[in-house]
C-alpha cells in the first residue's frame, strides 16, 4: 500500500517538493500547475494529498495520511497532539510567531485587544503573564487589524518582517520559533515502519540534519 503524505499548499510546499524528489518521491504531475489535490508518485509507492495547513494534523491523526509535513504553528494550535508523533524538524520554513503593534504606539495596560490566527498560542502566552486580554480570531491579513483599530496588537507569523514594515507595524516580542515538522500517524508507525524510516532517513540526508 502506498505511503500517503499530507502537505499543505502554503509557504512550505514549494520548498518541500524538490526535497521529496531527492528522496525519490517524484510526482507524476506538477502540483503547481494543477487543480488536482491528490497525486501519485511515478513509482506508485507514495501518494501526496494537498490540504489546508491547519488540516494536516487531522488527516494524519485519523490515519487518512500516514505522514504530514506542516509548520510547528499548526501543531501548537492543535487541540491534542496525541494522535501523531512529531518525528523530525526539517529546519525549513523557518519563521517565528510574534506580537506586533503599530510602530511607536503604547499598548493599553488593561484589556489589550489581540487579533490572531493563533488563539491557543496567544492565550497560553498571556495566561502565563496573567494579563486580561481579549482575543479576536481572524483568518489572515492580520496586519490590517491594528491599522483599522480592530485590535491593539496582532500575534502573527513573521519571516522577513517586510509585511509588518510595509503596514507601519513593529515586532514587539517573539513568542515561539517555527519550522516545518514531519508528523506520523501512530498506527502507521507500526504498520509502515520501514517505509517511514526510509523517508525520514532520506529527508535527514538531503537536509543534512544531524
Ligand atoms: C504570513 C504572515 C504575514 C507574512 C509574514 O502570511 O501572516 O502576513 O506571512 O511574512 P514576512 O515577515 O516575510 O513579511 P501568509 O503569506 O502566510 O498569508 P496569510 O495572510 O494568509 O497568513
Amino acid at each position: 500500500m502506498a505511503l500517503v503524505i499530507a502537505l499543505n499548499k502554503g509557504r512550505i510546499f514549494k520548498e518541500v517538493l524538490p526535497i521529496l524528489e531527492q528522496c525519490n518521491v517524484v510526482l507524476d504531475e506538477d502540483p503547481n500547475n494543477s487543480r488536482k489535490l491528490v497525486f501519485d508518485s511515478v513509482d506508485k509507492f507514495h501518494k501526496i494529498v494537498v490540504v489546508r495547513g491547519a488540516d494536516v494534523p487531522a488527516y494524519v491523526e485519523n490515519g487518512i495520511a500516514d505522514i504530514g509535513i506542516t509548520g510547528k504553528d499548526t501543531i501548537l494550535e492543535c487541540d491534542s497532539s496525541l494522535g501523531f508523533y512529531e518525528l523530525l524538524d526539517l529546519q525549513i520554513g523557518i519563521c517565528r510567531i510574534s506580537v506586533a503593534g503599530l510602530a511607536g504606539q503604547k499598548e493599553p495596560e488593561r484589556g489589550l485587544r489581540i487579533a490572531t490566527k493563533f488563539p491557543k498560542i496567544t492565550r497560553e502566552h498571556y495566561e502565563k503573564m496573567s494579563n486580561e486580554v481579549s482575543l479576536i480570531k481572524l483568518s489572515g491579513a492580520l496586519e490590517i487589524a491594528p491599522l483599522l483599530g480592530l485590535s491593539d496588537v496582532i500575534v502573527d507569523i513573521v519571516e522577513s518582517g517586510n509585511t509588518l514594515k510595509a503596514n507601519g507595524l513593529e515586532e514587539r516580542l517573539k513568542l515561539v520559533d517555527i519550522s516545518a515538522r514531519l508528523i506520523v500517524n501512530r498506527a502507521s508507525m507500526k504498520t509502515k515502519y520501514s517505509e517511514i524510516q526510509n523517508l525520514t532517513k532520506g529527508l535527514s540526508r538531503v537536509l543534512s540534519l544531524s
